[in-house]
């Protein structure tokens, strides 16, 4: 029977070509910290637990990739100084041992910044190393251009004997075409025995974790083991980011693979081209995303509705059947079944549509529960108000609530109306049925049933612009 699973994640590296503050595998794609997509991918393919090792921003990318994945089965190993990648699996190596790994346990290695890699294609490493006598198992890919890369030796069987790093290589060796992919399953005990061998004589002083591969290759060349297994990965899906340029490709290909996820699902994408989809954002059937929709966080479309283009949604959930016409924007927001909302509405957090109610254009909502059929078309502000059903706010309403150091609550109750331009300033209640009269400013409640009016009395004065002209045109 074969040990249990588990992941080092390598990184600690500081991303030296990404030109950044934030360290490399923080840098956000598809709305994740990057390392997060080797993770998953790490646990898709069946590992227990993952140890990353962190050294650039150490406590920032713990910070971080806790919050982004909270639950996971994540633990953290410190590398102070980048001495190499077989260093920084040396690093790891107690914490391994605090989660519980022994001599048996597989240890599936992979860097930060890979985040296309599916955990199907390291599920298939697993079962390569799975086999008698296979203490290492290796990802190699076909470059057409592979500077930079490791690259594969093998024998004139075709045995993998050792990876040369670019800079240690001689020409003839750089001409070779098969790179490493720097993605590994090893044995516990085989996987220390050999770190443990390694020494930075190369050209870069470093300690190569590429080196394990050249032991185990020995040892097979003695008997003791089978010669590492080495699978042949798409060059596309191994690829790392290395620099902002490889980070908004990722992201490209990262997108498109989650909008061809999402068409095969049955949702209407009318140019994926031109719509931005995060990884974990969910959408139903029949749902309609028009152009240059861009979907963040963790939104949810229902079935059936629709997004305009140039909607923007942000950790909001969108009810079956509602209709988001184009460039509204919504963050925190969720918007019932069968509303209309927009176009140019903003509704922020904690805008919370019932089902069937309306939000037009140039309103914005912040905190306000708007009940069930109830509308609000026309250029409004309604911030920390408790609206009920049937209610109609009319064009211009503003919330006033907030008196420069307190936030206060408007209510509206049941089917209540509010006439167009009215200042409603809080704290107020709005009672059910009633009415407000056009350009009212309301500091009292209203009760139940009643007209309430603020303005004054219209006073026509006859003649006034004759009497106050200018001589000029008196003269005309
Ligand atoms: C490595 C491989 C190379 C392979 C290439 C594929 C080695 C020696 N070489 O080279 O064969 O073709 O990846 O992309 O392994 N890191 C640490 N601590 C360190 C050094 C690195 O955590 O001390 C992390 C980095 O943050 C990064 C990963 O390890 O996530 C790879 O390191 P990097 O220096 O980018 O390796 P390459 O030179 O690309
Ligand atoms: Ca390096």
């Amino acid at each position: 029977m074969q040990g249990k699973l588990v992941a080092v994640v390598l990184a600690a590296g500081k991303g030296t070509r990404m030109k950044s503050e934030l360290p490399k595998v923080l840098h956000p794609i598809c709305g994740q910290p990057l390392a997060v997509f080797a993770i998953r991918a790490a646990l898709g393919a069946g590992a227990r637990e993952v140890v990353v090792v962190v050294g650039h921003g150490a406590e920032q990318v713990e910070a971080e990739l806790r919050r982004a994945l909270p639950g996971a089965p994540l633990s953290f190993a410190l590398q102070t100084e980048q001495k190499g990648t077989g260093h920084a699996v040396l690093c790891a190596k107690d914490a391994l041992a605090r989660i519980g790994a022994t001599a048996r346990t597989r240890v599936m290695i992979l860097a930060g910044d890979v985040p296309l890699l599916r955990a199907e294609t390291l599920a298939e490493l697993v079962k390569a190393q799975d086999r008698v006598g296979v203490e290492l198992s290796l990802l190699s890919t076909e470059l057409p251009n592979p500077t930079g890369y490791g690259r594969i030796i093998r024998d004139e069987y075709s045995q993998v004997l050792r990876v040369i790093e670019e800079k240690d290589a001689t020409p003839e060796q750089r001409k070779i075409r098969e790179g490493n992919a720097s993605l590994y399953v090893a044995e516990h005990s085989f996987l220390f025995e050999a770190l443990n061998l390694l020494t930075p004589q190369n050209a870069q002083g470093e300690y190569y974790l590429t080196d394990i591969v050249a032991i185990a290759a020995s040892r097979a060349q003695k008997g003791a083991a089978s010669f590492p297994a080495a699978l042949l990965a798409d060059a596309r899906e191994v690829s790392g980011v290395n620099d902002r340029a490889q980070l908004a490709w990722a992201g490209g290909e990262l997108n498109a693979r989650k909008l061809d996820g999402l068409m095969k699902s049955g949702v209407t994408i009318v140019d994926p081209r031109a719509t931005w989809v995060d990884a974990d954002v969910e959408v139903e059937v029949d749902a309609i995303l028009e152009p240059c929709v861009s979907l963040r966080g963790k939104t949810r479309i229902g079935r059936g509705a629709l997004l305009g283009q140039g909607t923007i949604a942000i950790d909001s959930s969108v009810a079956a059947g509602a209709r988001v016409l184009p460039y509204s924007h919504l963050e925190q927001a969720s918007v019932g079944a069968r509303c209309i909302v927009g176009p140019y509405a903003r509704l922020r957090p904690g805008a919370l549509l019932d089902e069937e109610s309306h939000v037009g254009n140039f309103v914005e909502l912040k905190k306000t529960h708007l009940g069930r059929g109830s509308k609000a078309n026309h250029l409004a502000y309604l911030g920390d108000a408790e609206i009920g059903a049937g209610v109609n706010v009319g064009a211009g309403t503003i919330t006033c609530n907030y008196d420069g150091v307190h936030k206060h609550v408007t209510r509206i109750e049941d089917g209540a109306f509010i006439g167009s331009d009215t200042q409603l300033v809080a704290p107020v209640t709005i009672g059910k049925g009633a009415y407000v009269g056009t350009g009212a400013t309301i500091r009292e409640d209203v009760p139940a049933g009643a007209l309430a009016v603020s303005a004054g009395k219209q006073r026509n004065i006859e003649g006034w612009v004759a009497k106050r002209a200018p001589a000029s045109n008196k003269a005309k």
